[in-house]
């Protein structure tokens, strides 16, 4: 088929590369001319793994190209994706005036029928508005221009596996025409018929993907409905860990056997500094907005909000207790992205915890795999280092702030023997208690109050 992408940020961009490497003929674009520009000299602005190597192969083969002029790819495409940003406003709501351009644009631009999928994550009802908007500036009055709600499920990190891999493809539709359509474009997902480029253990090719059609408003509100939900399993888990703090038991221990119940799973339960990114945090506070407008009292979004908040506090207050005086201190912070394997740092709580850490006047050096370029460019008053040995040299303290799997298997002898003081506050819980205290660290961590009451006995 015959696809545009609008929208090139982690959603549009792996979208458009994938929907190009299951074979379709796709063409993206962006309000951003710069990004284009870079994607058109065969670079990638983002870091996400397996990306480049999608995207060289189906430019490659003439599948996917990028463009800036949009009348030209609303004209390129027989189904256009909107992936544009739909960021918070003030109060919470997300803005949708991105999405409301992207309408104006398509309507005054087609002349022939467009599937419009809209990908970006919005409140329910926008479909409804999209569909209005798209008639009332039709150019072409009589051209069908079909809308279709089809939630993405994408995690950064591991987004292009999640596009080829899905569990389930949501669409929300109005007739069957539309829904034939979107079954035509995630055919080869569905039946697998094709070449996945992974090919690598993270390539699982577990059970088929869920093929769900919905209405439009259900499908909306599945996407804010399945986030919240994740966000909620986080800061229970979190709470529970205070209470592991204050009871003598270990988080670890007591998630492992939650996650073994399948009504509940082990997935998300992970306690520590909390969630970020770009869509957890936003996605829950645009959801407790729609469920105001509805009248309904969705409160324990709130609560798991702002324990969310609460997280950088209370590790701050770890921090605190265990240096004494933060001012003055060299410390090392191990990761700055919001989660591993992506260079994202949008509402990480890395940058948060840091943020604080200056204000207390410490002296920050930090590392990260990836999103050194990123943080540097939000947050250039700050030192960063070379490695994780680098940013350890000199040290009071190393904090992990993302949990990074190659952080588990840094050489830690070497990284205790740089650091004046051999302290290590672990705020995702990545690494054994046991083994650093056996390396000769004194450990600390959420929700594990054995290391720190060995620490106070020795
Ligand atoms: C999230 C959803 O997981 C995706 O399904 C969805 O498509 C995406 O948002 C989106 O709306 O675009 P993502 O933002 O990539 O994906 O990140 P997650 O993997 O959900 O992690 C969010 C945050 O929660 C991270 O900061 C992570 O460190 C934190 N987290 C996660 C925990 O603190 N504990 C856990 O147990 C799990």
């Amino acid at each position: 088929m015959r696809i545009s992408v609008i929208g090139t940020g982690y959603v549009g961009l792996v979208t458009g590369a994938c929907l190009a490497e299951i074979g379709h003929q796709v063409m993206c674009t962006d309000s951003d001319a710069s990004k284009i520009k870079t994607l058109e000299s065969g670079g990638v602005p983002i870091y996400e793994p397996g990306l480049d190597k999608v995207i060289a192969k189906a430019r490659k083969e003439g599948r996917l190209s990028f463009c800036a002029n949009p009348a030209d790819v609303v004209d390129a495409g027989d189904a256009i994706f909107i992936c544009v940003g739909t960021p918070p406003l003030p109060n919470g709501d997300a803005d949708l005036s991105a999405i409301d351009h992207v309408a104006r644009m398509i309507a005054s631009e087609a002349t022939s029928p467009k599937l419009v999928i809209e990908k970006s994550t919005v409140p329910a009802r926008t479909g409804h508005e999209l569909k209005r908007a798209l008639s009332v500036y039709a150019r072409k009055p009589g051209v069908a221009l079909r809308v279709v709600s089809n939630p993405e499920f994408l995690r950064e990190g591991t987004a292009v596996e999640d596009f080829l891999h899905p569990d389930r493809v949501v669409v929300g539709v109005e007739d069957e025409t539309a829904e034939r359509q979107m079954r035509d474009i995630y055919r080869p997902v569905l039946e697998r018929t094709f070449n996945c480029p992974m090919h690598s253990p993270e390539c699982p090719k577990g059970p088929a993907a869920q093929w769900l059609v919905t209405t439009i408003n259900s499908a909306e509100l599945i996407k804010h409905a399945s986030n919240s939900f994740l966000a909620l399993k986080v800061s229970y888990a979190n709470i529970v860990a205070d209470l592991a703090e204050k009871l003598d038991a270990d988080i670890g221990e007591v998630t492992r056997a939650m996650g073994m119940d399948p009504r509940i799973g082990p997935s998300f339960l992970n306690a520590g500094l909390g969630f970020g990114g770009f869509c957890l945090p936003k996605d829950l506070q645009a959801f407790v907005r729609l469920a105001e407008r509805c009248g309904v009292d969705f409160s324990m979004l709130q609560a798991a909000e702002k324990i969310n908040k609460q997280r950088i506090d209370r590790f701050v207050g770890k921090i605190r207790e265990a240096l004494w005086v933060v001012r003055g201190k060299p410390l090392a912070v191990l990761g700055l992205a919001f989660k591993p394997n992506t260079d994202d740092v949008r509402f990480a709580p890395a940058i948060d915890l840091i943020n604080r850490l200056v204000e207390e006047g410490a002296r920050v050096r930090a590392y990260d795999p990836q999103a050194m370029d990123k943080a540097r460019s939000i947050m250039p008053g700050i030192e960063y280092a070379e490695s994780a040995y680098d940013a350890a040299k000199g040290c009071e303290a190393l904090i992990i702030a993302t949990e990074w799997p190659e952080f588990r298997s840094l050489d830690w002898e070497r990284i205790r023997a740089r650091m004046a003081r051999p302290l290590l506050l672990d705020g995702r819980n990545l690494l054994s208690p046991a083994e650093m205290r056996a390396l000769g660290f004194e450990y600390r961590s959420f929700g594990r109050p054995d290391a720190v009451a060995e620490i106070q006995n020795a």
